[in-house]
């Protein structure tokens, strides 16, 4: 998929016109990216938060994007990784459906992600990928508005596991 790519680095840095971030229900900050998001956007990114109400795992909401290069932030709550049988798969695919619906919403045509819920929330780092990089290819499928969707990894044993994803994924 040409509009899909995977690179490594720091989310905050990245150019595109809405950045995803991996938060928790309360929408109120926390550490991993959600902390760099917050440090680098500034307070007045935690008091649009602190007017949303909070979101469900697996929903997406919007919000400025203040002191950081992109214009937006979408913030999605990913699953606790709690053995498999929690329904954890499905609700990692709605993080990315839900920020890519509410992007075409938006009219946003640039969106970088970051590996939502492999982290604090310890979704194994290949499942993850397969499940992200099978709802990327498969919205991009069905949408032409969006220009470019970028998986912004922060180490090399993601990036190795996103992009051995995306390769599967190109047409010989
Ligand atoms: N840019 C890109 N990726 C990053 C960055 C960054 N600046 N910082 C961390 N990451 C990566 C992590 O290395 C991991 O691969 O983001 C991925 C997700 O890790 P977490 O940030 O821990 O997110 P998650 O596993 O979804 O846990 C969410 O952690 O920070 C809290 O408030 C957050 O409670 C929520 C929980």
């Amino acid at each position: 998929m040409e509009r899909f790519y995977v690179t490594k680095g720091d989310i905050v840095r990245a150019k595109t016109q809405a950045i995803v971030n991996a938060a928790n229900t309360s929408l109120l900050g926390g550490g991993g990216v959600d902390g760099a998001i917050h440090r680098a956007a500034g307070p007045e990114l935690l008091l649009e938060c602190e007017t949303l109400g909070g979101c469900k795992t697996g929903e997406a909401k919007l919000t400025g994007g203040y002191k950081l290069k992109a214009q937006y932030v979408i913030h999605t709550p990913g699953p606790i990784w709690r053995g498999g049988n929690w329904g954890e798969e499905e609700l990692l695919a709605n993080c990315y459906k839900n920020c890519l619906q509410l992007a075409r919403q938006h009219e946003i045509t640039t969106i970088a992600f970051p590996s939502i819920s492999t982290g604090v929330y310890r979704f194994p780092v290949e499942l993850a990928a397969s499940i992200a990089v099978r709802e990327i290819v498969s919205f991009l499928e069905n949408d032409q508005q969006m220009e470019q969707v970028l998986m912004v990894c922060f180490d090399d044993t993601t990036y190795q596991a996103y992009e051995a994803e995306r390769k599967k994924y190109i047409k010989a």
